[in-house]
């Protein structure tokens, strides 16, 4: 398919996900953020779509091809664009029902003194030990200059609140009360995982960076700290008495920073047989345009399958969602519990906004490395060895660096074990691991690598294969992979 045909297929997509007649798209009931709203109404300027060439590949990125130079303006992908990071960015798909109304975990960041329970979270907690981001463009000006000069109290949650408020806290969004004092609620967006900040302004703080995981994000942590975990005990693990509850707490604080369980609460395993935790690395949601299956093992499906389940089935929004793999009480005991095959809510707060997430998930690519951060000569060296004598073609096929076609191997292949593979739905050659793509390997190398930080170096990647597959590469050219592997 061409790159024009392409575009035309994404857009068909927005069109019949109804995006168009939907000008609350992304605000809805949820009371979530309005922006891109505007756009929304605006993408009904007609027949830009039709020209050849109006969504050339370059300004997928961008679409607004008159300010990159790459052609004509494609009227309805920048608005499909827009909304889909305003959803990326801001919507909670009602999940605040779940976070704040059920967890009570708005209770938790406010503390005794301002009506919630316990000590409450600063800010200086949610930077440094939650790994919580905080968009430097949503602080107005005289907030930075205080920050600047050391005049913010940093250890109030008083202080967390404001930043909530404002709309600051990177993928959480604070509800108030109508007098606009206190919290009466918080919800999530995809961006808690999958957007960081540059730093530019201070570490934690900077601009955002959409697609990069939060390698800090201690997601087991911070739901940890919710007030009422009974919701979540019954669900994940069929019961609520105390030592469920602490079971369900000693499973989220397994965790660590960057990393999440997606699948806890469907099969309810919260470790590996060898008493390791069972979460994975967050991946990159960037770089994934052109890919077959997604996700760590691939049996789920794709980008938007994905997106659907995770919206639904982990951040807890109100929407529809059929997985009839998973009314399985054996494999899928929590996912029975929590009637995960069928959800039904009125309003759907979910599906409406899939196509315009799905556009902008592909359309997110890859980070170039930074200069100097590899050696150019051993990387150009490596680069033969990863074509030739090291194999990784064979699945890493450049350019997409997956397989072109079913992009799924079983563990065996790459001489690991299954555990990971045996929890996803399987396909008709049984568990998989999917093959993961390597550009911006670098910006998501801070919890090793493999889906569950296995390996804490690429050498020790390298090493692994050369192992695998006999390989009989020397030292060196070890050492020129992985330089390659950097320069991705
Ligand atoms: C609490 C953290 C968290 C949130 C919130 C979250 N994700 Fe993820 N995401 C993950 C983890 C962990 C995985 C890997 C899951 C696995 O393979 O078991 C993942 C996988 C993905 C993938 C597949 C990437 C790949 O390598 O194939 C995509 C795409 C994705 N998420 C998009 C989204 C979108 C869109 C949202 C919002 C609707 C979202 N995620 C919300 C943690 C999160
Ligand atoms: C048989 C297919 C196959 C071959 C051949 C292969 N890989 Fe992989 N690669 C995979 C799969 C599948 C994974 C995911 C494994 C996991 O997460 O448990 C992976 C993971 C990786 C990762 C980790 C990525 C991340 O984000 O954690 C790197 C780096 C990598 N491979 C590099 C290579 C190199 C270098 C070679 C050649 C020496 C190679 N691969 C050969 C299939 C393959």
């Amino acid at each position: 398919m061409n790159a024009t045909k392409m575009c035309k297929v994404l857009l068909a997509m927005g069109l019949a996900g109804g995006l168009m007649a939907h000008p609350q798209i992304s605000g809805g009931q949820t009371g979530a953020s309005s922006i891109g709203t505007d756009d929304a109404t605006k993408g009904t300027e007609r027949d830009d779509n039709e020209n050849a060439g109006a969504c050339e590949w370059q300004s997928v990125d961008q679409p607004d091809g008159a300010r990159n130079g790459a052609g004509r303006k494609c009227a309805k992908a920048r608005p499909l664009f827009e909304q889909g990071k305003a959803i990326f960015r801001f919507d909670t798909f009602g999940d605040e029902d779940y976070w704040g109304g059920k967890l009570q975990l708005h209770k938790a960041i406010e503390g005794t003194a301002l009506g919630g329970v316990g000590p409450g979270v600063s800010p200086k907690t949610a930077l440094t030990v939650a790994g919580l981001k905080v968009d430097v463009d949503a602080l107005p000006r005289d907030l930075q200059m205080e920050l600047k000069r050391g005049k913010v109290d940093l250890d109030s949650p008083a202080t967390t609140l404001a930043l909530l408020k404002l709309n600051a806290v990177v993928g959480v969004k604070g509800f108030f009360g109508s007098g606009g004092g206190s919290l009466s609620s918080i919800g999530i967006t995809c961006a808690i995982c999958h957007s960081t900040v540059d730093d530019s302004f201070a570490p934690g703080i900077g601009k955002r960076l959409d697609g990069w995981p939060n390698q800090d994000l201690d997601t087991g942590l911070i739901v940890s700290l919710a007030p009422n975990l009974v919701p979540a005990a019954e669900q994940v693990l069929g019961a609520s008495d105390p030592a469920t509850i602490n079971t369900l707490k000693k499973v989220l604080l397994s965790w660590g920073p960057g990393f999440y369980d997606a699948e806890v609460n469907i099969d309810a395993i919260g470790f590996r047989p060898d008493g390791k935790s069972a979460a994975v690395r967050i991946p990159a949601a960037y770089g994934h345009l052109g890919e077959d299956l997604h996700t760590w093992t691939g049996g789920f499906g794709d980008v938007t399958y994905w997106n659907a389940y995770v919206a639904n089935l982990q951040m807890h929004g109100n929407g529809n969602f059929n997985d009839e793999r998973f009314n399985d009480p054996a494999k899928y005991p929590a996912a029975v519990r929590g009637s995960f095959f069928r959800l039904r809510h009125t309003p759907d707060q979910v599906t409406p906004k899939l196509a315009a997430l799905h556009y902008y998930q592909l359309s997110l690519q890859a980070p170039k490395p930074p200069k100097g951060s590899f050696n150019a000569a051993a990387a150009e060296r490596g680069e033969a060895i990863f074509n030739g004598q090291g194999k990784c073609a064979e699945c890493h096929m450049p350019s997409l660096y997956t397989d072109a076609g079913y992009n799924a191997h079983t563990p065996t292949e790459m001489c690991i074990d299954s555990f990971q593979a045996d929890r996803g739905p399987t396909g008709s050659i049984g568990s998989t691991m999917v093959t993961p793509q390597l550009k911006g390997l670098w910006a998501r190398s801070k919890r090793g690598f493999f889906h569950d930080g296995r390996f804490p170096t690429l050498l020790a990647v390298v090493s692994h294969y050369d192992a695998c597959f006999n390989l009989g590469l020397r030292p060196d050219e070890e050492r020129d992979l992985v330089e390659f592997l950097k320069s991705l």
